[in-house]
């Protein structure tokens, strides 16, 4: 089975959490060519819910293809069941590195107003050690060289994504050369780094469930 194959069952997988949320909820949907295709799988049940939050522009854009709602987190008042997005890597606390595609800090954000979150991955995802995927940071531009000091001085080998700006008008720095032993730890490190709007460490706050696509079928994995 393809790669892609696999996330095209997980996405489907997904729905299930959706229909579980009450009728005329607003979701919380990510990014990439995994939560892609879980919103092409949302556009098949768009009437269950009022609306979904976006964590990308381009996540807003295709929301809004298949005529489903797409609101401001600042306008949604009521509380967000679940939230639904893939991930570079996890482990199998259900730790994540995200922002492979550089929505991180709204993908942060979207996921830290949701009650739920599922995380839909095919196995490749699954590691044993975060790390192997350069973890990502977004950065205010101005910040860039002292930021990237501190997080040498962290263990890591930062290098800048060359012509990217986030949906947030800032840079991101992809960290190669980290086996993280302790990701909520090093979450909280990097944090503190003035500088630093984003690292795409998911730990402090853990994916809920993890749906992962492989040959033998879609495996619903807890921490
Ligand atoms: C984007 C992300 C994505 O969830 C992550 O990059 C996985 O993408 P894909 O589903 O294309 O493998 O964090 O910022």
């Amino acid at each position: 089975m393809t790669q892609d194959e696999l996330k095209q069952r997980v996405a489907a997988a997904a729905i299930h959490y959706v229909m579980q949320a009450p009728a005329g909820s607003v979701i919380g949907v990510g990014s990439g060519s995994t939560a892609n295709l879980f919103i092409d799988e949302l556009a098949k049940v768009r009437h269950h819910i009022k609306g979904a939050v976006a964590s990308s522009v381009n996540t807003a854009r295709r929301l809004e293809g298949h005529g489903i709602k797409v609101f401001d987190l600042n306008d949604v008042n009521e509380a967000i069941p679940v939230y639904v997005d893939g991930a570079d890597e996890i482990n199998a606390r259900m730790h994540m590195i995200k922002g492979g595609g550089g929505a991180l800090t709204r993908e942060k954000i979207v996921a830290g107003a949701s009650a739920k979150f599922i995380c839909i991955c095919d196995e490749s995802k699954l590691v044993a050690t975060l790390g192997k995927f350069p973890l990502p940071v977004e950065v205010i531009p101005m910040a860039r060289e002292l930021v990237a000091r501190k997080l040498a001085k962290l263990g890591g080998v930062p290098k800048l994504r060359v012509g990217f700006t986030t949906d947030n008008g800032n840079i991101v720095l992809d960290v190669a050369g980290m086996a993280i032993e302790d990701p909520p730890a090093l979450e909280a490190s990097i944090n503190q780094i003035p500088g630093v709007v984003t690292v795409g460490l998911f730990a402090r706050q853990p994916a809920d469930v993890l749906l992962l696509g492989t040959a033998q079928g879609v495996k619903t994995l807890t921490a």
